[in-house]
């Protein structure tokens, strides 16, 4: 098992948004290791996550091409494994928003022109953050199906109102693992 793979976001939402950065504040945290923003065209982007790890202006197709990479897509055929982090340079994940319903957009903007090898996650649609917290515990070394993952979950306003996130989050110890900053965010809207 390799013991260094780069962590790598390719930022593909149009604006930096606050929900954005709790996610990707959250995926550096998580990933512990080396992690590079790739895709980050402008300087106010960059500016915003030069903290949070390296920056790239080129995508991760041109910036890693000569690396061993596997980029995580919901379309995969496959799923990702331990033993695939054996020689694994760069694990990509795609800085990329759910609706409601998945869209495709991970293979339409990252994956469809690769040549890197593809893996899926699980049939759930996973926060990016709580995608890195799939990968590292793949890492780690546990299988896809020993991880609890939620099919929604409801934030829980007031006694009417309440928000629905239609993602997979992590569970651990019966609750799960939500974006720390996100339910006081929700709250704020
Ligand atoms: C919120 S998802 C965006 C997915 C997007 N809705 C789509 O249709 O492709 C953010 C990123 O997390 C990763 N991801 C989320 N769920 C996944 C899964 N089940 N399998 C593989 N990767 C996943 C992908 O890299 C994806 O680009």
């Amino acid at each position: 098992m390799k013991k260094h793979t780069t962590l790598v976001i390719e930022h593909l939402e149009q604006a930096l948004s606050e929900w954005l950065m709790l996610e990707y504040r959250h995926s550096v945290k998580i990933w512990k290791g080396e992690t590079v923003f790739t895709n980050v065209v402008d300087k106010k982007t960059a500016d915003g996550l030069k903290p949070l790890g390296k920056i790239e202006k080129q995508k991760a197709n041109t910036v890693f091409s000569e690396k061993n990479c596997i980029i995580l897509d919901p379309q995969a055929k496959k799923p990702l494994k331990p033993a695939d982090f054996a020689n694994l340079d760069v694990i990509i994940v795609g800085g990329i928003l759910g609706y409601e319903k998945p869209q495709g957009r991970t293979k339409e903007l990252l994956s469809e022109k690769s040549k890197f090898e593809l893996r899926h996650l699980g049939k759930i649609q996973l926060t990016i953050d709580s995608a890195v917290f799939v990968t590292k515990a793949v890492f780690l070394g546990l299988d896809l199906r020993d991880i609890e993952i939620t099919k929604e979950i409801e934030i829980i306003h007031d006694s009417v109102h309440s928000t629905i996130l239609p993602f997979g989050y992590p569970i651990i110890d019966d609750k799960p693992v939500i974006t720390p900053g996100l339910v006081d965010y929700l709250q704020r809207k």
